[in-house]
This record gives C-alpha cells, structure tokens and sequence, in this order.
C-alpha cells in the first residue's frame, strides 16, 4: 500500500462499508451490546488473577473473614470473562453478517455498471473468487481491530499499571519486554508469510477462473471427448494452488511457532524471577500465584492477537482485489444529467461513426438513417460488423469517432435506463438465465401477467411447446438453457421481446435455428404486433426481406454500403429451401453474397 492512491481508496471503501453499514439502527444496538460486554470482559481479566491471589493469600495466612465472598467473587468473574467471551462473539457476528451483505452489494453494483469489455478480459469464476474471499476476510478488519486488538491492549495496559502500583517496576518492564519482543517478532516474521498470501491469492483466482471455465464449458469437453485435456487443464491450476497455499501455511506456522517460543522463553523467565523472588520472601505465594495468572492469561489473547493482527493484514492483502475493481472504471458512461428519449417512433442516425476493437477496425466514417417506423436489413459476410452494429446502437460500445443518434439526440446523452426501456434485442445467441420460462420472460417486464406472458409465448410460436411441458411457465430451462433446444431458445428469446414491446427492435439472426414455416409465421407476427417499431433486422437469410425498407450492406473492407430496395434486382430466393441464401446486384453490378 505504498501508493497513496490506493491507501486513499482503501480508506474510503472502509468508510463507505461501515457507513452503510452502521445505517441499520438494530447493527447499531448490536454494537453497543457488544461494547459493554467488551468493558465487562475486560475487568473481569485484569481482576481475575487479583482475586486468585487474594484467596492464596488468605489460605497462607489462615484469615478467613470475607474469604467466602471472595471465593464466590472467583466463581462470578471467571463466568462473567468467559460469558463475554461468548456473548461478545454472538454480537460481532451479525455485525460481520452485515459487513459482508453491504461489501458484497457494494461490488455488484459496481460490477454491473461496468462496460462489456471489462468482462471479455475476465474470468467470471476469478471475479466470483475476489469477492467470496474478500466477503469472508474483510470483516476481520474491522472486529477484529476492534474486539480483539484494543480489549487485548487495554487487559494488557490495565494489568500493567495494577502491577507497577503495587510492585517493584522491574516486573512490569519484564512483562513489557516479553510482550514488545513478541510484536517485533510478528511484525517482521509477518512480512513473509503475506508474500506468500498474496502468491497464493493470484494462484487461488487463477485456479478458480480457469476450474469455472472448463466446467461451463462441460458440454464441449464431453462432445470432444477431451476430459483428460481439461482434467490435466484443472489438474495443473489446482496443484499450483496446492504448492502456493502449503507455502503459506509452512510459512505461518514457522511464524506461529517463533511467537509461541518467544511467549514459552517469556513465562519461564518471568517464573524464574519471581520464584526467586519468592523463595527469599520479598513477595507471597500470592504473587507468585498473580503474576503467573497474568502470564497465562495473557499468553492466550497476545496469541490470538498474533493470529489476529496476521488475519488483519491478510484481510487487507484480500481487499486488494475488490478494491481493483472499484477503481475501474467504466468505458461507457452514462452523461452527468442524461436525457430521457420520449415518444413513440424513432429515427436513428449514424454520422461519420468510426469504430475499432483495439486496432482492428469495423467502422470508418459510416453515416446513415433508419427512419421511424422503418424496417432495416442489415446483411453482409460473417464477421464484418453486423452484431456490432447493433452493439453500438446500445452503447455496448461507443464509436471513436462520430455520433450515433436517436430522435436527433446523440445516445452519449441519453440516461442508459431510457435507453433499454425503448430497445429490445433479439442477440444472436439468447442469454437465459438458469431459472424458468417464466422468470426468464419476466425478466424484460417484469410487472407482466400471466396472459400477457401467454401472448408473447404464443407470437413467438412458443406456447404450444410450453403447454405440453409438465412443469409448464415453471419449467428450469438449465445453465444457460441447455435443457432447452437451438429454436426453443431462441423463441423464448423473441418472446422477451413481443413481451416487451419496444419501440426499437433489433433482431440479430432471429431465426437462424427455425424452419422456414416457424420462420415465416414470426416473420407474421413481426408484422402485426410490432408494426410501428424501427426494426433492425440482421440476417444471412430470406427473413423479411421482401418486407424492408431498406438494406444495408457490410463489406469486409469495413465500409457500409446502403441499398435502397429500389436500386436491387429482386432478391432472388432459392425459395423453399431454409439455406437459402440472399442474392442481389450493387448498383455497380459487382455481385454480392
Ligand atoms: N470484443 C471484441 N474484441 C475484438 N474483436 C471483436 C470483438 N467482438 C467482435 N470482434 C471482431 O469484430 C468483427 C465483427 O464482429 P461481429 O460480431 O460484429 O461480426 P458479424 O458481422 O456479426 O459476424 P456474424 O455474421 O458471424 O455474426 C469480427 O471479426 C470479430 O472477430
Ligand atoms: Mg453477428
């Protein structure tokens, strides 16, 4: 944390944590309960071995007035320390509860506002790692500082100042000496065994992105029959991760073992002298019986302390992934004040847009207009910029160069929430969500009714699948619906988008896996229940060719070409073949496929 920046971040990312989530008046309560539980415990301590020594004494000397209420007094505290103790425990935890509910929010919220490329360069199960790893550490920064470290501190000092009133100073420096060579100890000892947490955290992200990715890709491994590839793929991350973390745990047991030493080498001097102290009669048995009691008792939570204070620069160390994903930013972003697209119809426009992935251009000075209510093909080979067309149409990506405009206002403008509330998007390949028909179509209108989710199964030429489904609506469509077939999938897809009903429809390769019949009953409902939508269509095949307004072309040079139908020879259909391809002349005679 040697970049102020950072050590800045770190500050604020506790702070706002905490903030939230000290919001909650109940965490609040629990904080206060556990404070005085803290206060008690920590009087009952440093009045333990004070007592113990009382009742020695006592038996030395043969007195016994008040001895009964002393030997109560005994029984009383050591129930009180250990209650607190538990007591403590119990309200620190729905204190860390909360801690991790708030941290946990706070980075998928700031995950889901991330631009796309973000998530092209990361492994999802290595994000999913930084976050559960983080979630489970951090709150030990925060309770542990403060019901482990200051109660240990304050015992400590307490016991301290007991002592250098009624003893000779040279017990309290002697016990001050065990305890500061203890912490120099930690502290430098500490050094690398977080080196070798912070190896062992990389290893740990590494082994959980690549594991995750080799699993939801378990239908790839099985049609190639390549498990042995991505076993020994899985077999080389996990023993990575296996070295990495056994390194960090030898060197944090040689680390626990030289605090324990030190703590061993403490006592046994610290008996030494006051035995000796003892055996000459300067103090009583009694204090020999409370200075042991205070080593003793201090061995356990100096310890702990130890593992605590290690804990808490672990937690630290695991912060830095999350904090790593605070500060990125967000390529798209949303405008300071942004607008919101009104009205009914919409016109889009490119102008002079230019756009490049890295250096790999797709776009150069394209311009063009979609007029509302208009329907677009928009065709050309494979891979020369279709889908990103439509990506740049929902600020996936931003152009370079140029603007891209809705209704006259440029979308960098425009508030991202207006701007999904009037496109749907029919993507090339359906993102589904492990969950049911159902709560797939609900999740673009959510407030949608059962006839209404109905309707849009039934446009979509869904519906009859779905009656004759035992489960019905509430059928689990998989990972990624891979219960589901190619056209099933995409269906449901289409659904989302009858469902919807939004004003811009773009449909990228609606009906790549239908037959021409499913095909040409959507191209039907297309007509009829989206007929004052601008409707982008991007296809390699005949699918509402005969009913666009427009087309335009994708060259692999890059550059856009636009054909008004009116400058085409009839498309020429192979007609009732489904792998039909689309034909057409430029005005220029150059033939295109
Ligand atoms: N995120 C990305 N980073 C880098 N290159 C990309 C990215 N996405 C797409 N590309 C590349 O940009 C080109 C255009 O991609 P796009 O998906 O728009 O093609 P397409 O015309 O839709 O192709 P298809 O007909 O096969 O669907 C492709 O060569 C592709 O490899
Ligand atoms: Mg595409």
């Amino acid at each position: 944390m040697k970049n102020p920046v950072i050590f800045k971040r770190y500050v604020e990312c506790l702070k706002d944590i905490l903030v939230q989530s000290f919001q909650d008046k109940a965490i609040c309560v629990q904080f206060l309960y556990g404070l005085m539980v803290l206060g008690l415990g920590v009087l009952a301590t440093i009045a333990l071995p004070f007592l113990l020594k009382k009742i020695v004494d006592t038996f030395s000397s043969h007195a016994s007035s008040g001895f009964t209420l002393v030997l109560i007094g005994y029984g009383l505290l050591w129930t009180l320390n250990q209650a607190s103790f538990h007591l403590r425990a119990l309200f620190t935890y729905k204190i860390e509860q909360r801690i991790t509910f708030v941290l946990g929010l706070k980075v998928l919220s700031h995950l889901f506002h991330l631009s796309h490329g973000y998530f092209l360069d990361q492994k999802p199960g290595a994000i999913t790692n930084v976050i559960r790893r983080a979630q489970r550490d951090v709150p030990a920064i925060v309770l542990g500082l403060f019901f482990h470290v200051i109660p240990t501190f304050l015992e400590f000092l307490g016991a301290l100042i007991l002592i250098s009133s009624f003893y000779s100073l040279k017990y309290s420096i002697s016990l001050s000496c065990i305890l500061g060579a203890f912490f120099v100890y930690t502290a430098l000892s500490m050094k690398s065994a977080l080196k070798e947490r912070q190896i062992a955290n990389e290893v740990d992200k590494a082994a959980e992105g690549i594991v995750v990715d080799w699993l939801s890709n378990h239908e790839a491994v099985r049609t190639f029959g390549r498990w042995d590839y991505a076993l020994s793929f899985c077999r080389e991350e996990l023993q990575k991760r296996e070295q990495a973390e056994v390194k960090f745990i030898s060197n944090l047991s040689l680390s626990r073992l030289g605090q324990t030493l030190i703590l061993g080498i403490g006592l046994s001097l610290q008996t030494f002298l006051i035995g000796q102290d003892v055996s000459r009669g300067i103090l009583s048995v009694g204090d020999f019986v409370l200075f042991n009691g205070y080593i003793l008792q201090f061995i356990i939570p100096v310890s702990i302390l130890g593992h605590v204070t290690q804990d808490v620069k672990k937690a630290l160390l695991d912060m830095k992934g999350i904090i790593e994903i605070l500060l990125t930013e967000s390529q798209i972003k949303e405008a300071p004040s942004p607008l919101s697209l009104q009205g009914e119809s919409f016109l889009i426009e490119f102008k002079d847009v230019s756009f490049k992935y890295q250096t790999y251009p797709i776009f150069e000075d394209v311009s063009l207009k979609i007029k509302p209510q208009e329907t677009a093909l928009i065709i050309g080979p494979t891979g020369t910029g279709k889908s990103t067309f439509a990506k740049l149409l929902m600020r996936i990506y931003d152009p370079n160069h140029g603007e891209i405009l809705i209704n006259n206002t440029n979308l960098k403008e425009v508030s991202f929430r207006s701007l999904s509330n009037i496109i749907g998007w029919v993507p090339q390949e359906s993102y589904l969500l492990n969950d049911t028909i159902q709560s797939n179509l609900l999740f673009s209108l959510p407030e949608a009714t059962t006839k209404e989710i109905e309707e849009a199964l039934e446009k979509a030429s869904l519906l009859e699948f779905v009656r004759k489904l035992p489960e019905g609506l509430n059928t689990f469509v998989g990972d990624r619906g891979l219960k589901l077939s190619g056209g099933e999938k995409q269906r449901l897809a289409l659904a989302r988008l009858f469902l919807k009903q939004p004003k811009i429809c773009i449909f990228d390769e609606p009906t790549s896996f239908l037959d021409r019949n499913t095909e040409l009953t959507i191209q039907r409902n297309i007509e009829t229940y989206l007929p004052h939508m601008t409707k982008i269509i991007i296809t390699h095949r005949p699918f509402m060719f005969e009913k666009a307004d427009q087309i335009i072309t994708l060259e692999k040079k890059g550059i856009l070409i636009k054909f008004p139908q009116t400058y085409m020879q009839k498309p020429f259909l192979s007609s009732n073949s489904t792998t039909s391809h689309l034909k057409f002349q430029r005005h220029s005679g150059d033939q295109q496929c």
